[in-house]
């Protein structure tokens, strides 16, 4: 809004309003259309809405019995059946309270004159849904009809029978609106049942009532969706199905005992709560109060924006997380609230003052008008500054062509713009407390966003940029925000209007895999060799996955275990993509790049300055040995030789040491045939030419089938199959003229390591 060149003063004023309020909508909009399915699941059958743990296909439910069916080729508008019924039950609503409200059918038993009965009545109806009890407290089982009487029992879930019973001799005697035994009757559902079969009959097969009621009808309904009226006696005005309620709930445990496991603990948002299921075994999730949407699913409840919702305040109303504040204007008390004290005016005492107050007062006040018109003209220049400062910045990196693009590619939700002020709110002004990690590009805070998503927002270093280079950038901020793979960390959007724009990404809370390796005081939860080998496929997958999804590969630039970030369940999710690009490789830079990323770099891309996608298989490699032997990169801890991970794997491979430097742990737990394979693996990535290593795309299927013997060793006893014996053959004869590599990359590290010392002459 801020680009339209010069302004007056009061149009910018206005614009700034104008710009938060248009903020306030848009958050308001974002929090109302909230995502009630998994990603990538049907969420909707015509207008019937499908909210997990419902799904129609494999992945999208929680469990079998929840699948749903939607058809819409023999049915407009579409319709949406429960599948694991066996009679074909139609689901009419899904409500997250826990309920299911489907469409069933009346049962009816319908006579000629003179007491013949229609052949074809359906004197007889049931339903059986096995996995979901009808709702006790919902339902009525209700007859109607002047010479009834029905009979409802099951069998399924609870053995019972109970029936009422319906007489009357004219239809005058019925009463509108009461279901009480006199042309029509009503019972309650017991707790606990599955399955229902109404059985209709009569005593004069209607013969003396024929004239005004010439059927019986009986049917199990939601309480408030069938009104009893004389009318229904003739021909219950039409209807054929009538809504019944189910209750639903997760799991056979109770929440105790279901918690205990939470990964398989059904109320995933940090935001609710569990609730017993009284109607059976399992319990129900609900969002806590001051929340709303799928509590079933991650970050699936909202905050309620009360404010909007209900103005639940007289003045000045906040809304907060999970609740709101009232509060009232200077010279008023209460507290605020509509439906309690509400705001009043403060009583002024009315006392008589003397004359010579109110001239003192008069004057105080028009000094401090004077003083405060003075400083407000100031303060309005100054932020006219900032604003134009803003606006340059934003233009010069790239904010107008960003916005451009997002606005063509319909991507505008994935790529967010962030003004500088968000980012300040939500990072408490960059607060030193805030800050997760310094590195060599930058620092990453910690923040929270208006909607209580914690986030990482990445502060690079100052760089001069070139309009190419920004391109550049841009470009790959757009790619990376539509790419959606499992194991690269989100990026969410960025902060245009400083110098260097900032990057904010999703957060992930178990911290870098080089912390879990390497840091000491960690050593006792150290990862488990099959975690080992799945962060190494995952990581190998999300690379090569990104070096062949866009035309042009999309390079990492800067692997390190560093960059490998863990969630709470070792799931590998890969950081810094690309970010990278914004450090422009040229030879006085490369010196500070070598620094920051010293023992991961390939040596070949020292002698062309260039990376590739095989620069990466090599950081990837040693990444590969950092997770076999426990070591770090670079460590002053061996000799100068050694000094280099790569090198001195290399070194130990040759001299068939393999097993003197794998980690202690992992020794313990992976046996020698997959060690070995997984160290020539390793070994093919750090070869010294980039065209001899393998693609990222190999790496990473080599390593997932690593991981499917871990899992099941016993399919790997008759299965020395001939492709994995050609494959390991293959990297054993290539491995033979890793001589020369070790001697390249030895002469490399001395060059780029002035500080090199002799055979245990350093710590
Ligand atoms: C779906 O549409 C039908 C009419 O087309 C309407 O009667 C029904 O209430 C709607 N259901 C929902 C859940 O909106
Ligand atoms: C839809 O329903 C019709 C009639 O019940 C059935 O014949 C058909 O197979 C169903 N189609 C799908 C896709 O389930
Ligand atoms: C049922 O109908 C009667 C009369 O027709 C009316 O007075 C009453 O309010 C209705 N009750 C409900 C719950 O709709
Ligand atoms: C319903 O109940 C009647 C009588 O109790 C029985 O004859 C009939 O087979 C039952 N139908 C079903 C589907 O269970
Ligand atoms: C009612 O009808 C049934 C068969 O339609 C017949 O067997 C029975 O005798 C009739 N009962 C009376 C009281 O008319
Ligand atoms: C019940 O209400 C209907 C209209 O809703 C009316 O036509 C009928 O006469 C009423 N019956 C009695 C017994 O009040
Ligand atoms: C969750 O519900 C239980 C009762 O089911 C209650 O005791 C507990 O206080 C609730 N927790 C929160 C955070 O609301
Ligand atoms: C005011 O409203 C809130 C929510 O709408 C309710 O919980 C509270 O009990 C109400 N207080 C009074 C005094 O009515
Ligand atoms: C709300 O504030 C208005 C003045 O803005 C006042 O007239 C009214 O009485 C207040 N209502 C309550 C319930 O406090």
């Amino acid at each position: 809004m801020y680009y339209n060149g010069p302004t007056t003063f009061l149009q910018l004023k206005l614009a700034w309003v104008l710009l938060g309020a248009a903020f306030a909508s848009a958050s308001a909009s974002a929090s109302a259309a909230v995502a009630q399915t998994l990603p990538g699941c049907e969420d909707r059958c015509g207008n019937i809405s499908i909210p997990y743990p419902f799904g129609t296909t494999e992945g999208c439910y929680i469990q079998q019995h929840f699948k749903v069916a939607c058809n819409d080729t023999d049915y407009h508008p579409p319709k949406l059946f429960l599948e694991s019924s066996d009679t074909n039950v139609e689901i009419t609503e899904i409500l997250l309270s826990g309920e299911l409200r489907i469409s069933a059918p009346i049962g009816s038993d319908c006579f000629r004159e003179g007491g013949v009965q229609y052949q074809d009545d359906i004197f007889e109806t049931w339903i059986t849904v096995p996995e979901f009890p009808i709702s006790n407290t919902r339902n009525k089982f209700t007859a109607v009809g002047c010479d009834t009487y029905a009979v409802i029992t099951g069998s399924l879930g609870r053995n019972y029978a109970t029936g009422c019973l319906s007489l009357c001799d004219t239809i005058d005697s019925v009463i509108n609106g009461s279901c009480s035994g006199i042309g029509c009757c009503q019972t309650s559902i017991p707790k606990g049942v599955k399955n229902y079969n109404i059985t209709l009959s009569s005593y004069n097969n209607h013969t003396s009532v024929w004239g005004f009621n010439p059927c019986s009808y009986a049917f199990v309904a939601e309480e408030t969706a069938y009104n009893f009226s004389s009318l229904d006696l003739k021909n219950l005005q039409g209807r054929e199905k009538l809504p019944v309620v189910f209750d639903w709930a997760v799991g056979d445990q109770t929440c105790h005992k279901a918690r205990q496991n939470p990964t398989s603990f059904a109320c995933k948002d940090k935001n609710s709560n569990c609730t017993n299921f009284d109607n059976g075994p399992g319990y129900r999730c609900n969002c806590l109060e001051g929340y709303e949407g799928n509590p079933y699913i991650p970050n699936g409840c909202r905050d309620i924006d009360e404010c909007t919702t209900s103005s639940p305040c007289n003045m000045t109303c906040q809304n907060l997380p999970g609740t709101y504040s009232c509060s009232c204007a200077v010279g008023y008390e209460g507290d605020g609230k509509k439906n309690g004290s509400g705001c009043s005016r403060i009583a002024v005492p009315n006392n008589k003052l003397p004359l010579i107050t109110y001239i003192a007062l008069g004057i105080s006040i028009g000094i401090s008008v004077l003083l405060l018109g003075g400083s407000w003209l100031y303060w309005g220049s100054k932020q006219r500054k900032i604003a134009n400062l803003r606006e340059t910045l934003f233009q010069q990196n790239g904010g107008i062509m960003l916005q451009e693009l997002s606005k063509h590619e319909g991507s505008v939700q994935s790529a967010k713009i962030f003004t500088e002020e968000d980012l300040k709110k939500a990072t408490n002004n960059f607060n030193e407390n805030n800050v997760l990690g310094k590195g060599g590009q930058g620092i990453v805070y910690k923040g929270v966003l208006p909607d209580n998503t914690i986030v990482a927002i990445k502060k690079p270093r100052v760089a001069d940029q070139s309009q190419s280079q920004i391109e550049q950038f841009i470009n790959e901020v757009i790619i990376l925000s539509q790419v959606n793979h499992r194991n690269v960390v989100k990026l969410l959007g960025c902060c245009l209007e400083t110098k260097v724009p900032f990057l904010v990404y999703e957060f992930i809370t178990n911290g870098t895999l080089y912390d879990h390796i390497h840091t000491a005081c960690q050593r006792a939860s150290s990862i488990t060799w099959e975690n080992r080998l799945r962060i190494a496929a995952e990581t190998a997958a999300a690379l090569s996955y990104l070096h062949s999804a866009a035309s042009t590969p999309i390079i990492h630039r800067d692997v390190k275990t560093a960059n490998i970030l863990l969630d709470d369940n070792y799931v590998a999710k890969v950081s810094d993509f690309g970010s990278s690009r914004l450090t422009p490789i040229d030879q006085i830079q490369l010196a500070t790049l070598v620094q920051g990323t010293h023992g991961y770099l390939d040596p070949e891309s020292l002698q062309t300055s260039q990376l590739t996608e095989k620069s990466d298989v090599y950081s990837f490699g040693v990444v590969l040995v950092e997770l076999l032997t426990g070591k770090e990169a670079i460590s002053f801890d061996r000799c100068a030789a050694e000094r280099n991970l790569a090198m001195y794997f290399i070194l130990a491979m040759k001299e068939d040491r393999l097993f003197e430097i794998v980690d202690e742990q992992v020794k313990n737990e992976a046996k020698a045939d997959q060690l070995k394979e997984f160290a020539i693996l390793a070994k093919g990535c750090l070869r010294v030419k980039g065209e001899d290593r393998p693609t990222m795309k190999d790496v990473a299927m080599e390593l997932e089938g690593m991981k499917m013997t871990e899992k099941h060793p016993w399919e790997n006893d008759n299965k020395g199959s001939e492709e994995t014996q050609y494959l390991l053959e293959d990297l054993l004869s290539d491995a033979y003229d890793g001589e020369t590599s070790t001697r390249n990359s030895t002469i490399y590290d001395s060059i780029t390591n002035p500080n090199i010392s002799l055979c245990n002459g350093g710590r």
